[in-house]
């Protein structure tokens, strides 16, 4: 198949959230980016992944069909469950065009901002409205740079 980074396609942005399996660290965590990074910078995908405690919460944007391709392959991946999609819509412009994948883990600097987004005592990314999942995001970021 001849396999087409451009952005002639249509494009679209998908949110989910998961859980993390018990055993999944660190470790795990960088493993899972570095691998992300090197994927999608192949695939024409772009994003944003948080991991924090229990939880993940990943925005990815790309041409449509690799979008849905590693749909498959994350609902398949054993280091995560109970994938549930937040939002997604078609893009114009990309919002992680920066990035084969942009990251945050709780730090002491950004912790008032999970606060700022968590109704409850832990954070929750289940809990949260798409709007609320893409502030989020773009608050981590901005925190970052
Ligand atoms: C939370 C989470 C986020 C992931 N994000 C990506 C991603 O952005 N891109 C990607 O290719 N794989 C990602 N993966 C890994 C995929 O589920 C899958 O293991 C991988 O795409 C298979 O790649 P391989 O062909 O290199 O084995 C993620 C996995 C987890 C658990």
């Amino acid at each position: 198949m001849v396999q087409s980074t451009s952005d002639a396609h249509i494009l679209v942005s998908m949110t989910y959230a998961s859980r993390a399996n018990p055993d999944v660290s660190a470790k795990d965590f960088n493993e899972i980016l570095q691998q992300a990074q090197e994927n999608n910078a192949a695939n024409g995908i772009t994003g944003m992944l948080i991991f924090n405690k229990n939880y993940f919460l990943q925005t990815i944007e790309g041409p449509r069909a690799q979008i849905n391709r590693l749909l498959y392959s994350l609902m398949a991946d054993q280091r995560h469950h109970d994938l549930q999609v937040i939002e997604t819509h078609e893009l114009k412009h990309r919002e992680w065009a920066k990035w084969s994948m942009n990251y945050a883990s709780p730090t002491q600097d950004n912790a008032a901002i999970y606060l700022k987004y968590s109704t409850t005592i832990d954070f929750n990314p289940y809990l949260l409205s798409a709007e609320a999942a893409s502030d989020l995001m773009r608050d981590l970021n901005a925190q970052k740079e």
